[in-house]
Protein backbone atom coordinates (compact mmCIF):
# COMPACT_ATOMS: atom_id res chain seq x y z
CA UNK A 1 0.00 0.00 0.00
CA UNK A 2 0.94 3.73 -0.78
CA UNK A 3 1.84 6.10 1.37
CA UNK A 4 -0.54 9.49 0.64
CA UNK A 5 2.83 12.06 -0.89
CA UNK A 6 1.65 15.55 -1.76
CA UNK A 7 4.11 17.55 -4.23
CA UNK A 8 4.68 20.71 -4.66
CA UNK A 9 6.17 22.87 -7.06
CA UNK A 10 8.35 24.45 -4.27
CA UNK A 11 9.21 24.60 -0.52
CA UNK A 12 7.46 27.57 0.01
CA UNK A 13 4.33 26.82 -1.55
CA UNK A 14 4.56 23.42 0.47
CA UNK A 15 5.12 25.50 3.72
CA UNK A 16 2.35 27.86 3.58
CA UNK A 17 -0.30 24.34 2.81
CA UNK A 18 0.74 23.34 5.68
CA UNK A 19 0.28 26.12 7.83
CA UNK A 20 -2.73 26.67 6.84
CA UNK A 21 -3.83 23.47 7.88
CA UNK A 22 -2.47 24.02 10.95
CA UNK A 23 -4.35 27.36 11.29
CA UNK A 24 -7.71 25.24 10.58
CA UNK A 25 -7.39 23.09 13.56
CA UNK A 26 -6.25 25.71 15.51
CA UNK A 27 -8.83 28.08 14.36
CA UNK A 28 -11.33 24.60 15.07
CA UNK A 29 -10.57 24.23 18.14
CA UNK A 30 -10.70 27.61 19.33
CA UNK A 31 -14.71 28.00 17.96
CA UNK A 32 -14.93 24.82 20.48
CA UNK A 33 -13.15 26.60 23.50
CA UNK A 34 -10.57 23.44 22.94
CA UNK A 35 -6.86 24.04 22.97
CA UNK A 36 -5.16 23.10 19.97
CA UNK A 37 -2.20 20.67 20.32
CA UNK A 38 0.73 21.03 18.51
CA UNK A 39 3.69 18.46 17.84
CA UNK A 40 6.67 20.74 16.59
CA UNK A 41 9.87 20.32 14.65
CA UNK A 42 13.15 22.09 14.22
CA UNK A 43 15.53 22.04 11.57
CA UNK A 44 15.28 24.11 8.36
CA UNK A 45 12.73 22.11 6.61
CA UNK A 46 9.91 23.73 9.05
CA UNK A 47 11.18 27.06 9.15
CA UNK A 48 8.56 28.50 6.62
CA UNK A 49 5.83 26.83 8.08
CA UNK A 50 6.70 28.75 11.32
CA UNK A 51 7.45 32.15 9.29
CA UNK A 52 3.75 31.79 7.57
CA UNK A 53 2.47 31.20 10.84
CA UNK A 54 4.05 34.33 12.61
CA UNK A 55 3.23 36.16 9.35
CA UNK A 56 -1.22 34.80 9.77
CA UNK A 57 -0.36 35.77 13.35
CA UNK A 58 0.61 39.70 12.72
CA UNK A 59 -1.38 39.99 9.27
CA UNK A 60 -4.82 38.33 9.99
CA UNK A 61 -4.98 38.39 13.02
CA UNK A 62 -4.68 34.23 13.88
CA UNK A 63 -4.47 33.69 17.84
CA UNK A 64 -2.41 30.76 19.95
CA UNK A 65 -3.56 31.38 23.17
CA UNK A 66 -5.68 28.14 22.95
CA UNK A 67 -2.18 25.86 21.31
CA UNK A 68 -0.34 23.90 23.37
CA UNK A 69 2.90 22.82 22.05
CA UNK A 70 5.32 19.90 22.29
CA UNK A 71 8.71 19.65 20.70
CA UNK A 72 9.54 16.47 19.51
CA UNK A 73 13.60 16.51 20.35
CA UNK A 74 15.99 18.30 22.55
CA UNK A 75 20.29 18.02 22.35
CA UNK A 76 21.70 16.41 25.34
CA UNK A 77 23.17 18.16 26.97
CA UNK A 78 22.17 21.63 26.22
CA UNK A 79 21.35 24.73 28.23
CA UNK A 80 18.01 26.83 26.33
CA UNK A 81 20.45 29.95 25.86
CA UNK A 82 22.71 28.01 23.72
CA UNK A 83 22.08 29.34 20.08
CA UNK A 84 22.42 25.88 18.91
CA UNK A 85 19.84 24.60 21.48
CA UNK A 86 16.11 23.68 20.23
CA UNK A 87 14.42 26.18 23.20
CA UNK A 88 16.42 28.92 20.98
CA UNK A 89 15.32 27.51 17.37
CA UNK A 90 11.61 27.85 18.49
CA UNK A 91 11.45 31.00 20.27
CA UNK A 92 13.36 32.71 17.56
CA UNK A 93 11.32 31.57 14.32
CA UNK A 94 8.13 30.94 16.63
CA UNK A 95 7.19 31.48 20.20
CA UNK A 96 8.84 35.44 20.21
CA UNK A 97 6.46 36.07 17.28
CA UNK A 98 3.15 34.69 18.53
CA UNK A 99 0.96 35.31 21.23
CA UNK A 100 0.84 31.73 22.54
CA UNK A 101 1.71 31.04 26.65
CA UNK A 102 4.26 30.42 27.95
CA UNK A 103 2.92 27.87 30.01
CA UNK A 104 1.50 26.16 26.77
CA UNK A 105 4.83 25.55 25.50
CA UNK A 106 6.67 21.81 26.01
CA UNK A 107 10.29 21.46 24.93
CA UNK A 108 12.46 18.48 26.46
CA UNK A 109 14.85 19.51 29.15
CA UNK A 110 18.20 19.60 27.91
CA UNK A 111 19.67 20.66 31.33
CA UNK A 112 18.45 17.72 33.40
CA UNK A 113 20.88 15.50 35.69
CA UNK A 114 20.99 12.49 34.07
CA UNK A 115 19.17 10.22 37.31
CA UNK A 116 15.67 13.00 36.47
CA UNK A 117 15.77 12.21 32.57
CA UNK A 118 13.26 8.81 33.30
CA UNK A 119 10.87 10.39 35.18
CA UNK A 120 10.83 13.56 32.72
CA UNK A 121 10.29 11.42 29.80
CA UNK A 122 7.08 9.70 31.62
CA UNK A 123 6.06 12.98 32.15
CA UNK A 124 6.15 14.72 28.96
CA UNK A 125 4.05 11.73 27.48
CA UNK A 126 1.46 12.19 30.28
CA UNK A 127 1.60 15.84 29.69
CA UNK A 128 0.67 15.11 26.11
CA UNK A 129 -2.45 12.54 27.01
CA UNK A 130 -3.35 14.89 29.64
CA UNK A 131 -4.70 17.41 27.07
CA UNK A 132 -6.11 15.54 24.85
CA UNK A 133 -3.33 14.03 22.65
CA UNK A 134 -1.20 15.22 19.71
CA UNK A 135 -3.70 17.43 17.16
CA UNK A 136 -0.97 17.20 14.60
CA UNK A 137 2.41 16.13 14.63
CA UNK A 138 5.26 17.77 12.38
CA UNK A 139 8.29 16.03 11.30
CA UNK A 140 11.11 16.54 8.99
CA UNK A 141 13.64 13.21 8.18
CA UNK A 142 17.08 13.34 8.79
CA UNK A 143 19.69 11.30 6.32
CA UNK A 144 19.49 8.37 8.64
CA UNK A 145 15.89 8.34 8.26
CA UNK A 146 15.32 9.54 12.03
CA UNK A 147 12.25 11.38 12.58
CA UNK A 148 12.55 13.57 15.85
CA UNK A 149 16.04 12.03 16.85
CA UNK A 150 14.56 8.34 16.51
CA UNK A 151 17.23 6.83 15.04
CA UNK A 152 18.28 3.40 13.19
CA UNK A 153 17.51 0.97 16.06
CA UNK A 154 14.46 2.60 17.35
CA UNK A 155 11.75 0.19 18.42
CA UNK A 156 7.85 0.92 16.82
CA UNK A 157 6.85 1.49 19.75
CA UNK A 158 9.55 3.63 21.53
CA UNK A 159 8.15 6.60 24.02
CA UNK A 160 10.10 9.66 25.25
CA UNK A 161 13.80 8.76 25.93
CA UNK A 162 17.53 9.56 26.03
CA UNK A 163 19.11 8.55 22.68
CA UNK A 164 22.66 8.18 21.23
CA UNK A 165 23.08 10.17 18.09
CA UNK A 166 23.62 8.57 15.21
CA UNK A 167 27.41 9.52 13.32
CA UNK A 168 25.68 10.61 10.05
CA UNK A 169 23.54 13.13 12.16
CA UNK A 170 26.53 14.60 14.22
CA UNK A 171 27.76 15.10 10.96
CA UNK A 172 24.97 16.93 9.34
CA UNK A 173 25.07 19.00 12.80
CA UNK A 174 28.70 19.72 12.52
CA UNK A 175 28.26 23.13 11.08
CA UNK A 176 25.95 24.17 13.29
CA UNK A 177 28.23 23.75 15.98
CA UNK A 178 31.58 24.89 14.63
CA UNK A 179 32.52 20.80 14.27
CA UNK A 180 30.92 17.34 14.91
CA UNK A 181 33.45 17.26 18.07
CA UNK A 182 30.73 20.03 19.87
CA UNK A 183 28.01 18.42 18.56
CA UNK A 184 26.04 16.30 21.87
CA UNK A 185 26.37 12.67 21.25
CA UNK A 186 22.86 12.69 22.91
CA UNK A 187 19.76 13.61 22.54
CA UNK A 188 15.99 13.05 24.32
CA UNK A 189 12.94 12.90 21.76
CA UNK A 190 10.03 11.49 21.57
CA UNK A 191 9.47 8.00 20.39
CA UNK A 192 7.76 6.69 17.47
CA UNK A 193 5.08 5.39 19.63
CA UNK A 194 4.57 9.03 20.40
CA UNK A 195 4.27 10.43 17.27
CA UNK A 196 2.09 7.49 16.26
CA UNK A 197 -0.41 8.32 19.03
CA UNK A 198 -1.08 12.16 16.88
CA UNK A 199 -4.12 12.18 14.98
CA UNK A 200 -2.26 13.39 11.85
CA UNK A 201 1.08 13.41 10.76
CA UNK A 202 3.01 15.60 8.04
CA UNK A 203 6.39 14.79 7.41
CA UNK A 204 7.64 17.43 5.12
CA UNK A 205 10.93 17.15 3.01
CA UNK A 206 12.83 19.43 0.63
CA UNK A 207 15.78 19.31 -1.53
CA UNK A 208 17.67 16.53 -3.77
CA UNK A 209 19.32 15.52 -0.60
CA UNK A 210 16.82 14.26 0.74
CA UNK A 211 15.52 12.53 -1.78
CA UNK A 212 17.25 9.23 -1.51
CA UNK A 213 15.65 8.60 1.98
CA UNK A 214 12.70 10.03 0.64
CA UNK A 215 12.90 6.93 -1.63
CA UNK A 216 13.20 4.33 1.30
CA UNK A 217 10.74 6.01 3.77
CA UNK A 218 7.78 5.99 1.04
CA UNK A 219 8.99 2.93 -0.78
CA UNK A 220 11.84 0.94 1.32
CA UNK A 221 11.24 -2.26 2.97
CA UNK A 222 9.64 -1.29 6.55
CA UNK A 223 13.09 -1.97 9.08
CA UNK A 224 14.36 -0.19 12.09
CA UNK A 225 17.21 0.56 10.33
CA UNK A 226 15.31 3.45 8.53
CA UNK A 227 12.93 4.12 11.27
CA UNK A 228 10.61 6.55 8.84
CA UNK A 229 9.80 3.17 7.16
CA UNK A 230 7.46 2.77 10.25
CA UNK A 231 5.29 5.56 9.23
CA UNK A 232 4.00 2.61 6.28
CA UNK A 233 2.13 1.58 9.30
CA UNK A 234 -0.10 4.69 9.85
CA UNK A 235 -3.37 5.55 8.80
CA UNK A 236 -3.19 9.59 9.28
CA UNK A 237 0.37 10.02 7.64
CA UNK A 238 0.59 12.14 4.90
CA UNK A 239 4.33 13.34 2.90
CA UNK A 240 4.47 16.81 1.88
CA UNK A 241 7.61 17.30 -0.43
CA UNK A 242 8.82 19.39 -3.46
CA UNK A 243 9.67 18.21 -6.35
CA UNK A 244 13.39 17.44 -5.48
CA UNK A 245 12.84 15.61 -2.73
CA UNK A 246 9.92 13.78 -4.87
CA UNK A 247 12.51 12.94 -7.55
CA UNK A 248 13.43 9.50 -6.90
CA UNK A 249 9.69 8.29 -6.32
C1 LIG B 1 17.38 17.18 13.24
C2 LIG B 1 16.05 17.15 14.00
C3 LIG B 1 14.98 16.47 13.21
C4 LIG B 1 14.97 17.01 11.79
C5 LIG B 1 16.29 16.72 11.11
C6 LIG B 1 16.37 17.23 9.69
O1 LIG B 1 18.09 16.03 13.43
N1 LIG B 1 16.14 16.53 15.30
O2 LIG B 1 13.72 16.64 13.86
O3 LIG B 1 13.91 16.47 11.08
O4 LIG B 1 17.31 17.34 11.86
O5 LIG B 1 16.86 18.54 9.66
P1 LIG B 1 16.67 19.56 8.47
O6 LIG B 1 15.22 19.94 8.47
O7 LIG B 1 17.53 20.72 8.85
O8 LIG B 1 17.09 18.86 7.25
Amino acid sequence: EKLPVSVFKNPKEASISVAHRIAKIIQDRQLNNQHAVLGLATGATPIAVYAELVRLHKEEGLSFKNVVTFNLDEYFPMGPTAAQSYVYFMKEHLFDHIDIPAENIHIPDGTLKLEDIPAFCLAYEKKIEEVGGLDMQILGIGRTGHIGFNEPGSAPNSGTRLVTLDDLTRRDAARDFGGKSNVPTKAITMGIGTIFKAREIVLMAWNQKKAPIIKKAVEGEMSSEVPATYLQLSDNVEFILDEDAASLL
